[in-house]
């Protein structure tokens, strides 16, 4: 089959992590006879700096034209002035929003090889294996009235609103994911505050009644916070709104060794989005010890989710887990004084694998 994607390499680590997931793709194509079609454009900061346009047009033709996209990171320091459309992050929020994905699926899995790479204890994380169901279109990211309020003293508001057919299109979604994995779905809100978050609440539970085989339970986001770190194994399907998403995900990512592990899939137009959860991460950028794996099993949730190809997606993750399994480590998984991988020895590695 044809596979035909754009890929947006963005700032920091993003080209260096995307290229890495190229190459595996790459491999993976040639392995089960696929025609894989590429196109390259700039988002964020690099389009800032060429086209003073964080998402120029002909990047979103690109996108629109292709059947899947594959993001690295955008944003970087130099920006951080900037007013809001003008900055790398206001072209990650106007993809997301013109391809129409508004559920933002970020699956967390310790690899067995793994266990010594978390900050928790071994027999806190085994077993864990989560997956956040992020609605990615609504709440305070793109909800109105924003902006710098006028006058004295001076202040800025954003709004937390979602109706209730945005609830429902993605509660549905972590109701359908569940039913492929342990039937359970904790929907994560702060309904003892917010009014938003008691509307979320009911239309999750009347959602919930077409899925009588698998269980909800609903939980603070703050205690929802404490428990992933106190017994993260338990959590199956955890669906919330977009910013809970975010702050969760990254903690997800800490519990089972490092954000650079995490893939995402964000999904719900034609065209879908792929992209690690990790940022551009200005710190290491340039330095070869970015680690690739969430870029490259986001090419695997690619394979999954926009082109049906089950077991090339298998093939991937299978290469990932041998891979670690072998003791290859890039930085941010080796123990102090371990020896480590490059970026793009890392992904070498794991194209050895899949070959
Ligand atoms: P970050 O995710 O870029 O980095 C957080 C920490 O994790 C840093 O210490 C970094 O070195 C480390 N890290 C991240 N990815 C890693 C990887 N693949 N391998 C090894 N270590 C990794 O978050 P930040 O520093 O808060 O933000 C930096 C910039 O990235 C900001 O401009 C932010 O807006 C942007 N950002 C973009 C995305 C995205 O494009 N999807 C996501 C998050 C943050
Ligand atoms: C992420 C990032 C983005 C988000 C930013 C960069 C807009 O943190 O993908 O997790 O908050 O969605
Ligand atoms: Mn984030």
């Amino acid at each position: 089959m044809q596979i035909k994607i754009t890929v947006l390499p963005g700032d920091g680590i993003g080209p260096e992590v995307t290229h890495e997931a190229v190459n595996v793709l790459a491999a993976v194509a040639a392995k089960y006879n696929h025609e894989l079609d590429l196109s390259t454009a700039p988002i964020g900061g690099a389009a800032i700096r060429e086209f003073n346009n964080p998402l120029p047009d002909q990047t979103l033709e690109s996108c629109l034209a292709s059947s899947a996209v594959l993001l690295g990171a955008v944003g970087h320091p130099d920006f951080d002035n900037h007013p809001t459309h003008l900055r790398p992050e206001a072209g990650l929020l106007k993809i997301r929003n013109a391809l129409g994905a508004y559920a933002n699926l970020r699956p967390a899995r310790l690899f067995a090889a793994l266990a010594e790479a978390s900050p928790l204890k071994p027999a806190v994380i085994a077993n864990t294996d989560m997956l956040i169901v992020r609605e990615l279109l609504g709440g305070l990211y793109f909800s109105k009235p924003r902006g710098v309020a006028d006058g004295e003293p001076p202040a800025a508001l954003n709004t937390m609103r979602y109706s209730v057919p945005e609830i429902e299109r993605i509660a549905r979604i972590a109701f359908e994911l569940a039913r492929g994995r342990r039937q359970k779905v904790t929907s994560v809100d702060k309904a003892n505050v917010l009014e938003v978050s008691r509307l979320w609440r009911d239309t999750v539970i009347n959602i919930a009644a077409d899925y009588p085989d698998v269980t909800l339970e609903h939980q603070y986001v703050d205690s929802c916070a404490m428990a992933m770190v106190a017994r993260p194994a338990s959590f199956d399907v955890i669906l919330t709104e977009n910013m809970f998403g975010d702050i969760l995900s990254d903690e997800a990512g800490a519990v089972v060794g490092s954000l650079g592990l995490l893939a995402s899939a964000s999904i719900g137009g034609r065209v879908g989005l792929y992209e690690p959860v990790h940022g551009s991460a200005p710190d290491i950028a340039g330095s070869g010890v970015a680690n690739p794996l969430g870029a490259i099993l986001s090419t695997a949730m690619m394979l999954r989710h926009s082109f049906n190809l089950d077991a090339e997606a298998a093939s991937i993750e299978r290469a990932v887990e041998r891979t670690l399994a072998d003791g290859c480590r890039t930085r941010d998984l080796a123990g102090s004084g371990e020896a480590f991988l490059t970026t793009v020895e890392m992904g070498k590695r794991v194209v050895d694998c899949l070959q």
